[in-house]
């Protein structure tokens, strides 16, 4: 596929949202159910089977005509942040497309089978918690992820019950998988992703090979003091739920600043009753904090829980601490490393590797498989942003080792 055509499927795909000013696409929302019918046609179109599971993941299948054959799985997610760009998570599934395309207009037949995975929700915007698809498809969906629920108070487990009763009636041209893939047999996983980060345009490169993912664990915390008027209550009679939070968003902030790598992140905040006039009564916010080694992370948590609870102690609020999601750093495998970085090398003369600090599908795979993440070059590291930009020609050479890479792969499995 001309890599052009590539970047206009990406633009297209970038203007399927549930917003009309910006690009916003969350789990099993009307707008997920219209990129997954975009895609899954140019998968189709790519000569695969494809189908949409019980969890929203889109799923384009290449069988192998070998016996035995063990199955490689590529792809990332297709949900989005809000006002996102279009770059993070589709170029993953739409390069993996073009990746096989290509290998099928060479006539290969590959000794594996190959499943593209357009994963429904990687982001966790809905429900707070991410990889709800990739853990969906990996059957490792816990009860308490299905009991999560969002702004609406609707459950996971009632967004996919309702989201399988809309499947007919939404007039989706996808259907059910009519078998699982055997996760029992999987060669790996290899997902490629825009770094949303500054190294490789330091180093000049358009590609690098990922080391490892960052440990990631996000927190919701609930303030409670007493709303009262805004003009006649005196300061010291107050419970101020705002200023407590408030409070440890600078602490959590100054924490990370002191002691990098390790990140802090208050990205969401709700204030109740939400008037000029009224002293906050409760308080809501997000709290998503990410360190390479885990012993970090986790005592940088118990600091901002004992913190937290000082600050409510103090200003005579109640706390709320409820982590939604933790996970463990993850090394990538260093066998598939070592094949992706000769592809790399190849297309570009050298290889470097990094960490990454962002959390990927890559995450949940690696507790079935071992698990390949090629990093492609975005401008300025910007990403979360509509701002997000790769250029036509990182993408080729994205393209290009991917191939490379899934042509090293097929060579060793035949041998
Ligand atoms: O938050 C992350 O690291 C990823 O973009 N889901
Ligand atoms: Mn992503
Ligand atoms: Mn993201």
């Amino acid at each position: 596929m001309p890599v052009y055509a590539l970047a206009d499927r990406l633009d297209e795909l970038g203007r399927v949202s549930d917003e009309p000013d910006r690009l916003t696409r969350t789990f099993l929302s009307a707008a997920m159910r219209r990129a997954n019918a975009l895609v899954g046609g140019w998968m189709a179109a790519a000569g695969l089977e494809v189908c949409e599971d019980a969890f929203g993941n889109l799923i384009g299948r290449w069988p192998s005509s070998r016996p035995g054959a063990r199955t490689l799985l590529l792809g990332s997610h297709l949900d989005t942040v809000r006002d996102a760009g279009r770059f993070d998570g589709a170029l993953g599934v739409l390069l993996a497309i073009a990746a096989l395309e290509e290998l099928r207009a060479r006539g290969r037949e590959l000794p594996f089978h190959v499943e593209v995975l357009g994963f429904s929700e990687e982001e966790g915007v809905r429900f707070a918690s991410a990889y709800l698809g990739s853990k969906g498809f990996c059957g490792l969906l816990t009860e308490e992820d299905l009991a999560l629920r969002d702004a609406e108070g609707v459950s996971v487990e009632e967004a996919l019950a309702a989201f399988a009763r809309g499947r007919a009636s939404a007039g989706s041209p996808l259907r059910l998988p009519e078998t699982s893939p055997d996760l029992s047999r999987l060669l790996g996983y290899l997902e490629v992703h825009i770094e949303q980060g500054p190294v490789l345009e330091t180093e000049g490169l358009a590609l690098g090979v990922v080391s490892a993912i960052a440990g990631q664990t996000r927190v919701k915390l609930t303030w409670t003091g007493k709303a009262g008027h805004a003009g006649t209550t005196p300061m010291a009679l107050r419970r101020d739920a705002l200023a407590g939070a408030a409070e440890l968003v600078l602490a959590a902030e100054t924490l990370a600043r002191e002691n990098p790598p390790l990140v802090a992140t208050v990205g969401t905040l709700v204030v109740e009753p939400g008037a000029a006039n009224v002293i906050p009564g409760e308080v809501t916010h997000s709290l998503d904090v990410r360190h390479p080694e885990d012993g970090a992370r986790l005592t940088a948590l118990d600091g901002l829980e004992r913190a937290a609870e000082e600050i409510a102690r103090r200003r005579h609020l109640s706390l709320a601490w409820r982590p939604t999601q933790d996970d463990p750093a993850v090394p990538c495998s260093r066998d598939l490393a070592a094949v992706l970085a000769e592809s790399v090398r190849e297309i570009q003369g050298r290889s470097v590797e990094l960490a990454s600090g962002a959390g990927h599908d890559a995450v949940i795979a690696s507790r079935l498989a071992p698990v390949a993440m090629l990093f492609v070059r975005c401008r300025d590291g910007l990403s979360h942003h509509p701002d997000e930009h790769v250029e036509p020609e990182d993408l080729g050479l994205a393209l290009a080792a991917t191939v490379d890479f899934l042509e090293r792969l097929a060579e060793r499995e035949r041998a």
